[in-house]
């Protein structure tokens, strides 16, 4: 057991990476905050988590309301004691839109959810870690944030950000070691994701399409890692981010 009596607070753990997540930390021993705007998702992976014998609470969020995410952080403490893991995993695609037409409702949707949503997870949380001197933010930015054609615009520009801000977390409250937020850059994986890319566009998908992705992941794939990063095993690794991608930024 990597993570037993640990406090983990899992945003979009309804579908996709977020419920691998949420599902192989409470298998781990951790009590499981699972955190998403889709109520009967969410209901059902905290179902399934009980079913298997672990500890895990429901709480519905929209991570790009400030007042939601910070009501879903103190949940987590007044439910469990503490929040030792807060992994950031709730995000949006963009329809791979270039910079010309976003629209921008579009821009303020994605970059609301992908990095204010981060944003705002960090600092609630950080409120009880510093007091507590320890504590884990991971972020699931993407193989888009280190890379300028593997989404549209305003998806690149927030997985980017969300990068930097994690170096940012790491390199200010790490300095001793006990506080430590890292990112994980995923390539393609088997997720939901893909049923909200409704109207790609052709200009922009084409700038994927010409990198080649690697095969498609499944979600535990992604999961493992998070896992790692959340464990002891990970007690010196501070403010990387971690492509998690079959090789795709390899090439
Ligand atoms: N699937 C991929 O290929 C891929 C690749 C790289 C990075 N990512 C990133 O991984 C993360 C997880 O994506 P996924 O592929 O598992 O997607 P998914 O669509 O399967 O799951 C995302 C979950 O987040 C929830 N969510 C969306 N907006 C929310 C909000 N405002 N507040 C709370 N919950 C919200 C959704 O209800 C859903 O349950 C995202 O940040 C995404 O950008 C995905």
């Amino acid at each position: 057991m990597k993570l037993q009596g640990k406090v983990a607070v899992v945003t979009g753990a309804g579908s996709g990476m977020g419920k691998a997540i949420a599902t192989l930390y409470a298998q781990e021993g951790a009590k499981v905050v699972a955190a998403d705007m889709n109520q009967a998702a969410l209901d059902a992976v905290v179902a399934e988590i009980k079913a298997a014998g672990g500890e895990a609470t429901a709480i519905v969020v929209n991570v790009s309301k400030n007042e939601e995410v910070v009501n879903m952080v103190d949940t987590a403490v007044k439910t469990y004691g503490s929040i030792d893991v807060l992994v950031n995993n709730a995000g949006i695609m963009d329809n791979f839109m270039p910079v010309a037409d976003v629209k921008d409702d579009l821009w303020d949707r994605v970059l609301g959810v992908n990095l204010n949503g981060v944003f705002y997870g960090s600092r609630a949380a950080l409120k009880y870690m510093v007091e507590q001197d320890s504590g884990v933010i991971i972020n699931n930015a993407s193989v888009g944030g280190l890379f300028g054609a593997r989404g549209g615009a305003a998806y690149i520009a927030s997985k980017h950000g969300v990068i930097g801000l994690t170096k940012n977390i790491a390199s200010t409250y790490g300095r001793e070691g006990k506080i430590r937020a890292n990112a994980i850059a995923p390539g393609g994986v088997n997720t939901n994701i893909s049923s909200t890319i409704t109207e790609p566009s052709a200009l922009g998908f084409a700038a994927i399409r010409d990198t080649g992705p690697s095969r498609m992941a499944d979600p535990m794939e992604i999961a493992r890692v998070a896992l790692f990063l959340a464990s002891d095993d990970a007690s010196f690794v501070n403010g990387v981010t971690v492509p998690v991608d079959g090789g795709w930024t390899a090439r």
